[in-house]
């Protein structure tokens, strides 16, 4: 059976945990459902992981559209998500218009970085039968604004004002919420406020869903990871046996561990 929001929803209503890792191309999207990976995001990590570049500012909106074309094809029952690049919702009626692309493009739901004041773009969107994803904590097309990729909600008033913010953008009508390095204890608590689910990265293994950067999972990204990233190849021997590996890591709570958790 195919995923939805819905079928989400009615996983963390039973408790049960669920995958999700970044996707950018046919085979790999194939590879991942038939693993069993529930959500397959196309993150605008692809203009650092494939594109060569130290950020995810350069990415546009038709690097996405085309990336998100290539995934459909190799997708029969994951939810596919697609991320808003920088500088694709200056403003609503282009938040709308680039939505709309990337859901012909073949995406389910589409993702937004920011805070509070996306609130009125997910109201458009949701009234337009657009399912939005909202990412909160470190959001990577704010690196510059943030002074680095650092972990997020650290001291009570900013821990305060990310909860109320998750608050506002469910109200709003966000159906998941993605936080991306928060300390656990506070993604334990936007996790049980909430009804919506909560796919996190680098936020311990108390959220509804995980997600991480394919190539990352595997070994492929070169340097030294970040804390949040376990490499699956070292037990595997294939990469469908590490995808099936992760899938099941998070499925069981066994993945991440205290030393992938801020
Ligand atoms: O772009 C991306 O891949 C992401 C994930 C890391 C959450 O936003």
């Amino acid at each position: 059976m195919s995923v939805t929001t819905l079928s989400l929803k009615k996983l963390k209503e039973e408790g049960k945990k669920f995958s999700c890792l970044t996707s950018y191309d046919a085979c790999f999207a194939a590879l991942s459902n038939e693993a069993g990976i529930d959500v397959l995001l196309i993150g605008d990590s692809l203009g650092m992981v494939l594109q060569g570049h130290d950020s995810t500012l350069p990415v546009t909106m038709e690097d996405m559209v085309y990336h998100t074309r290539c995934v459909k094809q190799g997708t029969s029952r994951s939810l596919i998500m697609a991320d808003m690049p920088f500088n694709g919702n200056t403003t609503i009626a282009e938040t709308i218009k680039n939505a709309g692309r990337l859901m012909q493009a073949g995406a389910h739901i589409v993702k937004l970085e920011g805070d509070a004041w996306l609130v009125d773009s997910i109201k458009q969107l949701s009234e337009r039968g657009i399912p939005v994803c909202a990412h909160l904590g470190l959001t990577p097309q704010s690196v510059n604004k943030l002074g680095g990729y650092k972990v997020q909600g650290k001291e009570e008033a900013a821990a305060e004002h990310m909860l109320e913010s998750v608050k506002t953008l469910v109200a709003a009508g966000a159906d998941i919420i993605l936080l991306e390095c928060v300390p656990t204890p506070l993604a334990q608590k936007i996790t049980e406020s909430i009804e919506v689910p909560v796919i996190g990265i680098g936020a311990g293994n108390v959220t509804d869903g995980q997600v991480l950067v394919v190539h990352d999972m595997l070994g492929l990204t070169p340097g030294k990871p970040p804390k949040f990233v376990k490499n699956f190849m070292l037990e595997a021997e294939s990469v469908q046996d590490a995808l099936k590996a992760y899938d099941q890591a998070v499925k069981t709570k066994a993945f991440p561990a205290p030393e992938h958790s801020f």
